[in-house]
């Protein structure tokens, strides 16, 4: 069967019409969405005060820090001092006596300067939600 092509023109520029529409919404979506991100941006400049999910993910990366030493997830394999589980309080205090010098340690007292009250939350925060292993 031959193709008649007056016919399917008007289908062609029908379709073209809905090409050319759709690139439009597309496009109204793209710089609807940058502003979006622009004002969120500014929000963030003027309340700066993390979400609860921000600071689970900047205390699991600062725990990252830890793993060569007190294992994956702070369960160490061997001697080193298990971090998973390790209570909120007592590793905040422990960090901060480390870092103070006021708690004498091989490592960890140099560790710990690197970090600051805010980081030292985070991290205790992070390990204290962790299982320890059995
Ligand atoms: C380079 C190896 C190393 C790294 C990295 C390391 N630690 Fe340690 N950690 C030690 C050693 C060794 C000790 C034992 C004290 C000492 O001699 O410094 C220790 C002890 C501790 C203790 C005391 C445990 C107890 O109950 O006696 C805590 C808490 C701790 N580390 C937390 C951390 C945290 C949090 C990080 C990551 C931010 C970290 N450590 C990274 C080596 C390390």
């Amino acid at each position: 069967m031959k193709l008649n092509h007056s016919m399917r023109r008007p289908e062609l520029s029908a379709l073209g019409v809905a090409l050319v529409s759709a690139r439009g919404l597309a496009l109204g979506a793209f710089f609807g969405f940058g502003m979006t991100l622009t004002s969120q941006a500014a929000h963030a400049q003027s309340a700066p005060a993390p979400t609860a999910a921000e600071s689970a993910i900047a205390g699991r990366v600062l725990a990252s820090n830890c793993a060569n030493c007190h294992g994956m997830d702070g369960r160490s394999a061997g001697g080193m001092p298990m971090l998973a589980g390790y209570p909120r309080d007592a590793m905040v205090s422990t960090m901060q006596a480390f870092r103070s010098g006021q708690r004498p340690a091989t490592i960890m007292h140099q560790l710990a300067k690197g970090y600051t009250d805010d980081q030292i939350a985070l991290v205790a925060e992070h390990f204290s939600r962790l299982k320890a292993l059995p």
